[in-house]
């Protein structure tokens, strides 16, 4: 694989980054995935406009002019053969001396990698995902994409050993979202139902580009926070990432939603979104 780091296209083995660099002490880092699909970037302006808004909160200064960002994106989708997959940006606020304050006048750095994936075929999409419920015990800055990802990831891999694909998290008896994707449920009444934004949970771009489809085939959505015991009596229920589209949930704490097997809505929600992304 071809990869970028700070300003050069190498072959993955030869990029190097600081071990001073406070994205690798201190996780003081954003990123993005931008999913590929025939070849070509899905959502890109969205991602852009988070990435944007990431670093701004965290005072990051842009690394690279959005016009050299998307030609990067590009490159390494060519340059690798990415027909499916996603590409992934990190920025960094950069290396310096340890300590916890930064200074303004750091140089950030820029990493992008691309990963082939096939998503529309996921075997899971066939199956759909179980999940469990789990405390959300993540910062309270979750509207920020930053790479501390260790509570994600400990929640996945005790989802995993309770014989589950993915962990939704819980707040005050409310999800606040999936562990790499915003949840959903479906009512009986065939009303969409997915949190309102705020820092509580990630701003999806599939999530955003979902909530047009859907009102474009007039199907209602309301944005409310759900409690566990509303998903588990749900007819439905899915998440949405970059990495996955819109994929099935059929099982929450053990407890099968409607047949156990992928939803109608879920369903034509999956084509749906892949038919407007082509
Ligand atoms: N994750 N919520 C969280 C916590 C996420 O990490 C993600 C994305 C989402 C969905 O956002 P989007 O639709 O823009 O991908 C929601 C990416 C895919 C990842 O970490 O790999």
């Amino acid at each position: 694989r071809i990869v970028y780091v700070n300003g050069e296209y190498l072959p993955e083995e030869e990029a190097k980054i600081s071990i001073f660099d406070r994205g690798f002490l201190m996780a003081d880092a954003v990123y993005e995935v931008a999913s590929v699909l025939d070849g070509k970037l899905l959502d890109y302006a969205g991602h852009e406009a988070r990435l944007a808004r990431s670093l701004g909160e965290l005072e990051i200064p842009m690394p690279a002019s959005p016009e050299e960002i998307l030609e990067i994106h590009r490159q390494l989708v060519t340059r690798n053969g990415v027909e499916e997959g996603a590409v992934y940006m990190q920025v960094t606020r950069g290396a310096a001396d340890r300590d916890f304050a930064w200074t303004a006048d750091m140089t950030p750095s820029l990493v992008l990698f691309t990963q082939a994936k096939a998503i529309v075929a996921s075997p899971m999409a066939q199956r759909g995902s179980k999940v469990i419920s789990l405390d959300d015990l993540r910062w309270h800055r979750r509207d920020i994409k930053t790479t501390q990802l260790l509570y994600a990831s400990m929640a996945k891999m005790q989802a995993k050993a309770a014989g589950a694909d993915d962990a939704w998290l819980v707040e005050d008896g409310k999800i606040t979202e999936g562990t790499s994707n915003n949840a959903w449920i479906v009512t009986k009444d065939g009303v969409l139902v997915t949190r309102q934004l705020s820092n509580d949970l990630l701003a999806g771009i599939t999530r955003a580009s979902l909530m047009r489809y859907a009102a474009e085939a007039q199907i209602s959505v309301e944005e409310r926070a759900f409690t566990v015991e509303e998903a588990k009596g749900a007819a439905e229920a899915f998440v949405t990432s970059a990495s996955a589209f819109v994929m099935p949930v059929v099982e929450i704490d053990g407890v099968k939603l409607g047949a156990g097997s992928p939803g109608p809505v879920a369903t034509r929600l999956r084509e749906i979104y892949v038919e407007e992304s082509r």
